[in-house]
């Protein structure tokens, strides 16, 4: 079985080929990615009508490229799937049409794969990791606790109630001066700086929910740059590795209740997954395989490069749902929002 993966939802565009071996795990074989942080780096943030453009214009050869690599010839590929949302809906558009387009020219099954879904699912490409798994999705607009307890069935046990953490990174880093995406910049940062000079808050710190909120960290980053300005390179490196400690403190006492929350519902996780772009940031990994370890299972992070927004991970869902016998109607609508717990939707609707 092999699979084309587009992903369009936000700053990346990507088109992937994966194929899943008799074994059951699966074997990239291209993975195209084009990112577009230097169209975005003058703005410090992701610019979606800019995003939406560059997407129309690299997708068509990024597409014939993967399939180059991948010595795939369109009439070899068993199903088209394209990441639906959730994200900025312009670029969504852009990858969905694109992956319809293609699977009505060809003749093949289509995937309207949810983005989060594939971040979720991408750890299981080695074939090993077994459902059901508890798993920290942290990137530039998501920050979620999920227990993932098969294809389709995602059970939220807390979010951000404010920023994504990547998006706390890439702030922190925009108010010192440094380099955009924040994250790498703050990280690195850091590497030089003291965690225990500036006092952060560790918001929610203790609470019985698993929710996270990350704006009073971000305004008290704020507040101890003002007070320090003007700000010497190691006053820099110093407020980053504060920020970073706080974030990382903050995550392990989320992902404590969270398994707690789990446990209490007689369930048992069979493994802490990392997943999303923050699941790069090494002091991250450090504590949380620690944490893992003292909760009795193994911390798991794919390699970075499946971690931050690429199309093998969108190939990859295409082949869990393809492989259990679903497919998406080429009806299937782009979704600005698409939340995986079909409870917190429900919610939401109700609420409104
Ligand atoms: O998953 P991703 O590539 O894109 C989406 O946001 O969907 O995640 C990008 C986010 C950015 O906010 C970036 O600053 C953050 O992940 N990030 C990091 C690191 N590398 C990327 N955050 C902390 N430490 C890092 N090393
Ligand atoms: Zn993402």
């Amino acid at each position: 079985m092999r699979v084309l993966g587009l992903e369009t939802t936000c700053d990346e565009t990507a088109a992937a080929v994966v194929r899943l071996k008799p074994d059951g795990s699966g074997e990239i074989l291209a993975d195209e990615v084009m990112s577009q942080i230097a169209a975005h780096a003058a703005y410090g943030g992701v610019v979606p009508e800019i995003a939406a453009r560059a997407h129309v214009e690299v997708l068509d050869g990024l597409i014939a490229r993967a399939l180059e690599k991948a010595q795939v010839r369109p009439s070899e590929l068993d199903g088209i799937a394209a990441a639906a949302g959730p994200g900025l809906i312009g670029g969504v558009l852009v990858g969905l049409s694109a992956g319809k387009g293609f699977a009505i020219a060809v003749e093949k099954p289509f995937l309207a794969i949810n983005h989060l879904e594939a971040h979720a699912l991408i750890p299981r490409l080695d074939g090993r990791l077994q459902f059901p798994y508890l798993l920290l999705l942290a990137s530039g607009g998501h920050t979620q606790i999920l227990a993932v307890e098969g294809v389709g069935e995602y059970v939220r046990l807390g979010a951000t109630m404010d920023d994504a953490i990547g998006e706390a990174f890439d702030k922190t880093a925009k108010l010192l001066g440094l380099s955009y995406p924040g994250g790498p910049a703050v990280e690195a940062a850091a590497l030089e700086g003291d965690p225990n000079r500036f006092a952060l808050p560790r918001p929610l710190l203790g609470r019985p929910t698993a929710d996270f909120s990350l704006s009073g960290l971000k305004t008290a980053v704020r507040h101890a740059a003002m007070a320090a300005a003007p700000l010497s390179s190691k006053d820099v490196a110093d407020l980053c590795a504060s920020f970073q400690a706080a974030v990382v403190d903050t995550v392990e006492d989320r992902l404590r209740v969270a398994l707690g929350l789990y446990r209490k519902q007689g369930k048992l996780a069979t493994a802490l997954v990392l997943a999303g772009g923050v699941a790069a940031n090494m002091a991250m990994r450090a504590t949380l395989s620690r944490f893992a370890q003292q909760s009795g299972m193994p911390m798991i992070a794919p390699p970075v490069k499946l971690c931050t927004d690429n199309g093998a991970m969108i190939a990859w869902a295409g082949i869990e749902k393809l492989r259990l016998g679903r497919t998406d109607d080429l009806a299937a609508p782009a979704r600005a929002r698409w939340p995986l717990d079909p409870r917190v939707e429900r919610a939401r609707n109700n609420k409104a």
